[in-house]
């Protein structure tokens, strides 16, 4: 008789997220999807990227493993200087997207059982990230219009709380939208100086910016103070999986380490694709089309919920980022979800499957993505949506109680 293989302890209790599930459910060739922060393919620049694929495919070693490249490392400190970050080659490591960095510095920063600080709603592959350590996760009540309550985070840092890191999204928070006022940083890096708090600095969006004033990176704020996650997925291509910490040189020798036992060196591939196209000199203007592009079908989705939406509804624009959030009070948008796939083949994520605890936050909230839907297609998901509302049974009752933690 064969043994039953189970998996440890910890791993027993993985979940998939309710953002992996969707990614099964939105892939529905007949569904439209408003629901994951997948960027628009067609608006990578394919043929310059193919140039490049083929160049460093005949003169580099390029399908060897390798050392992180140098110039690649370059390139990432000019982009990161442009935003006021000011690093050298050496305080670049690479990584397999930003979601390796958020992996590798929990890893790095927290004990088996200890303790981190999130936003009350947030990227829940952050939580993925962290939970293998099982950590205790003290969240901060966070606002879709102002962010974090930094009054709220002082009160449990002066009450003697202290979490291994604090996680932060400034630019285009997923799910919220939110892009943090500079005032809010400046008080953010401060409070974490204060308490020797480390900031795990999430800045997956921060290029997708829709206004004219850019703040600056919590980074560039207080370099000793906070870890910078960078990635070129949302901008080049998630297939590359290439993305970077910026971080003090004394974490670079055990970050390497801890690399090299889950996937020994980030795709060399990649790294010579990325550096070849970036040495091209056409990234600037790639990234103000992207830019265009975006804000673009961020306003079409803005006319589609101010025409649409039931009086009441909260939402607001983001001015960075791939997320609207909507609040409908006293809708429950995860039975919304059933109604809107099963009626209008449309699909969305509630907003409760971003709390980052176990009491279900924004359970009126749903977090709606214009970037990877078609010009044309975004009023029509819109309206599907709102149709699918008159089938969920108002929540009158649970509403007058619930907590709306988000807004
Ligand atoms: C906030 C945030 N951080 C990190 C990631 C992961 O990005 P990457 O593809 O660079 O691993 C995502 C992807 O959606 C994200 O939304």
């Amino acid at each position: 008789m064969s043994t039953r293989i189970v998996p440890a302890g910890w791993a027993r209790h993985l979940e998939p997220s309710a953002l992996q599930r969707m990614l099964e459910t939105a892939a529905a060739p007949d569904v439209l999807s408003l629901s994951l922060g997948l960027p628009a393919v067609e608006l990578f620049p394919r043929e310059a990227c193919a140039r490049a694929a083929s160049d460093v495919l005949d003169r580099v070693r390029t399908l060897q493993y390798g050392l992180p490249s140098a110039p690649l490392k370059s390139q990432i400190v000019q982009l990161m200087r442009a935003r006021g970050v000011d690093c050298v080659e050496d305080e670049i490591f690479l990584t397999s997207g930003a979601q390796q960095g958020l992996q590798l510095l929990a890893r790095l920063l927290v004990e088996p059982g200890g303790r981190v600080a999130t936003d009350g709603l947030t990227y829940t592959g952050f939580l993925q990230a962290v939970r293998p350590l099982a950590p205790r996760i003290l969240t901060v009540p966070v606002s879709a219009d102002t962010g974090p309550d930094l009054d709220a985070l002082e009160a449990r840092l002066a009450s003697g709380e202290r979490p291994a890191l604090l996680y932060a999204m400034p630019d285009g928070h997923n799910p919220l939208g939110t892009s943090l006022a500079a005032a809010t940083r400046v008080r953010l890096v401060a409070l974490a100086a204060r308490y020797r708090l480390p900031i795990v600095e999430d800045g997956a969006y921060s290029w997708l910016q829709y206004g004219d004033a850019w703040p600056a990176p919590l980074a560039a704020l207080d370099r000793g103070q906070v870890l910078y996650v960078g990635s070129f997925s949302k901008v080049l291509g998630p297939a590359y999986r290439v993305g970077w910490i910026v971080t003090p040189r004394h974490l670079v020798q055990p970050l390497s380490i801890l690399k090299e036992s889950i996937d020994i060196n980030t795709a060399t591939f990649s790294q010579h694709v990325i550096n070849r196209y970036l040495d091209e000199g056409h990234f600037e203007e790639h990234l103000r089309q992207l830019r265009t592009a975006y804000r673009g079908r961020r306003d079409l989705m803005a006319a589609a919920l101010t025409r649409r939406l039931p009086t009441g509804s909260r939402w607001r624009a983001p001015s960075c980022g791939f997320f609207t959030w909507v609040e409908v009070p006293g809708l429950d948008t995860t039975a919304l979800l059933e109604q809107a796939l099963a009626i209008g083949r449309v699909a969305f994520v509630p907003g409760a499957a971003f709390s980052a605890d176990e009491v279900p936050r924004a359970t009126s909230c749903l977090r709606l993505s214009f970037s990877n839907v078609p010009v044309d297609r975004i009023d029509d998901g819109i309206a599907r949506i709102v149709s699918a509302m008159s089938y969920v049974r108002p929540r009158a009752e649970r509403a007058a109680g619930a907590r709306v933690a988000t807004l």
